[in-house]
């Protein structure tokens, strides 16, 4: 249920026949370059924004990632004569990569001299922030969108934080032995959410290999959760503007049994604004973040489905550990000239990094694609592929 329905929804709902799937509406709200959340840049990450990100915490996410950055894109310096890029997708207000173009330069300025920053940012309200920070970004820096890519493919390193937890869901709601999708329905002025026809073939495809292809007893309505079906075409698109180089997602993420869990009856599925959490996705359209994690087993097969090769996985607080965080901890003691306050926000920031109740449970994914590197070095902080 929801009040406050802006003008241009009623609108494009009466035109859409009076209700739409979830991932329309989702994609809509969050997407639409007029009135989305992103599309219009509406929605600002950071401490005194709409919500928190790891690298709007402290650009000491930007250092520990790097790591593992430079060690991939030295691997690759020999298997191309040309610049390496690193891509950043869903770079949101930009500071990550600013940061990593930074901190690379000063510890690798030859490495640097090969570097371009590509970004891939669909929403001209989030591009136009990203523009003016990265005027600052000491390396060639351009936007393009994947198709621009796909047709002039690069060779490098493709990060996507928070990114794919802002592609539209798909909300499923169990119905006695099937499945049925979710659709926003409009009522005289107000939204609601309502079971609509049983789940098409397509989608049902997605649930049948993670032994969900019916709800089963011990999911009765109006029990839901979410189906990705965003993920496949996106990284499809994404591994045709690459070459040759790795791919890391860093997400929140969960394995199908906890995500479809027979006692998470509502999804994960939350609204963001002003650092407030909400579970009603139908509040004021177009003001809030949408946000779903991602199901791994979802994120593995779409992957391995356009040919991503799986490097290895952890999580987060792991993953940092492995790039140095303990060392980087304990070195802000030996700063004296930072300032107590500095020296206090730079320390919360890398515990909260770590923190298995929060950013520390975010998983780190890498794949990898390109002849060149069947033989490519294992993540730093992962060695096995499927290392939990
Ligand atoms: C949750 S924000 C994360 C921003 C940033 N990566 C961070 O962690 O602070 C999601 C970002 O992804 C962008 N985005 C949304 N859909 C996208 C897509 N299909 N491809 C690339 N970026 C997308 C949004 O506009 C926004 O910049």
């Amino acid at each position: 249920m929801s009040s406050e329905l802006p003008d241009w929804l009623r609108q494009r709902l009466l035109a859409a026949g009076g209700s739409v799937p979830f991932a329309i509406y989702m994609e809509w709200v969050l997407h639409d370059p007029d009135h989305g959340a992103y599309g219009s840049g509406r929605l600002r990450i950071g401490r005194q924004g709409d919500f928190v990100t790891a690298p709007s915490l402290s650009a000491d996410f930007a250092a520990l990632v790097a790591r593992q950055l430079i060690a991939w894109l030295e691997a690759l310096l020999p298997h191309t004569a040309e610049r390496l890029s690193l891509v950043e997708t869903g770079p949101g207000e930009g500071s990550l990569a600013l940061d990593l173009a930074t901190w690379i330069s000063a510890e690798r300025p030859e490495l640097a001299q090969r570097l371009e920053l590509v970004l891939v940012e669909p929403n001209p309200g989030m591009a136009a922030r990203q523009r003016l920070l990265l005027q600052a970004c000491p390396w060639p820096t351009r936007w393009v969108s994947f198709g621009e890519l796909a047709a002039d493919p690069v060779t490098g390193v493709v990060l996507a934080h928070e990114v794919l937890d802002a592609l539209a869901v798909e909300r499923i709601v169990a119905d006695g032995s099937l499945w049925r999708r979710q659709m926003v329905t409009l009522h005289g002025e107000q939204l609601r959410l309502e079971a609509g026809e049983p789940l098409e073939p397509q989608l049902l495809a997605q649930l049948e290999p993670l032994g969900l292809a019916q709800p089963g007893p011990q999911r009765q309505a109006p029990w839901c959760s979410e189906l990705h079906p965003g993920l496949a075409p996106w990284l499809a698109a994404c591994g045709r503007g690459l070459r040759c180089g790795q791919l890391l997602v860093i997400d929140y993420a969960q394995e199908a049994w906890r995500y479809y869990a027979p006692q998470r009856s509502n999804g994960t599925l939350l609204a963001y604004r002003a650092q407030q959490a909400s579970d009603d996705p139908l509040r004021e359209p177009g003001g809030w973040d949408l946000t779903a994690h991602l199901c791994l087993e979802s994120l593995q097969q779409a992957a391995a489905s356009s040919g991503w090769r799986p490097l290895g996985q952890c999580r987060q607080g792991q993953a940092l550990l492995a790039l140095g965080l303990a060392e980087r901890l304990h070195g802000l003691q030996q700063e004296p000239e930072l300032g107590l306050e500095v020296l206090l926000q730079r320390r919360e920031a890398l515990l909260r990094l770590v923190d298995p109740a929060a950013l520390g449970d975010f998983r780190w994914v890498a794949f990898a694609r390109g002849m060149e590197v069947d033989n490519a070095p294992p993540p730093l902080f992962a060695r096995e592929p499927h290392h939990d």
